[in-house]
């Protein structure tokens, strides 16, 4: 399965301009309880570096652009976030970092709960090793799943 999930937007805008709508639970597919935006970054000075346990969060840069990382433990993908209808969903357990921020960039993003900084992974090590740990209770929750 691609760690890659886009969430795009109709432009509902005519000829005054662009106009977009996110609704918690229906075009963003959780409940919205925090939105934040991050602006002024800078080209080189790269940004997150951590996974979140159990948060979800899709991410739009309503102006400008950034590249993403995204890495799920085995698989790692590098996209471009540039269109301002098309955001990107971000996981739990999926290590992210944005690069090369372009100067307009502004960055928003929806998030399905309050900031909590224990729900963070922001050690690279650490979070192979809870995806390991996580892989080995999924499996041993197949096995003990099988009907005899
Ligand atoms: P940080 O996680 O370093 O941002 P990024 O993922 O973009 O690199 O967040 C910067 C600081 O802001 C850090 O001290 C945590 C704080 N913060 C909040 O208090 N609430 C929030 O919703 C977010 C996203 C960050």
């Amino acid at each position: 399965m691609s760690i890659i999930e886009w969430i795009e937007l109709p432009d509902l805008g005519d000829d005054r301009g662009s106009l977009m709508v996110l609704e918690s639970n229906k075009n963003v597919p959780f409940k919205v309880k925090r939105i934040y935006y991050i602006l002024d970054a800078k080209p080189d000075v790269p940004r997150g570096f951590h996974a979140h346990k159990e948060l979800v969060q899709l991410a739009f840069c309503i102006k400008g652009s950034c590249n993403m990382i995204m890495d799920n433990g085995i698989e790692k993908q590098q996209v471009r976030i540039d269109k301002f209808n098309v955001g990107l969903m971000i996981p739990p357990m999926v290590w992210h970092e944005m690069h090369d921020f372009s100067e307009d960039c502004v960055m928003l993003v929806l998030a399905s709960d309050y900031y909590f900084e224990n729900d963070y992974i922001r050690e690279y090590k650490e979070f192979k090793v809870k995806k390991r740990k996580r892989k080995k209770k999924k499996k041993r929750g197949k096995k003990n799943n099988v009907k005899h």
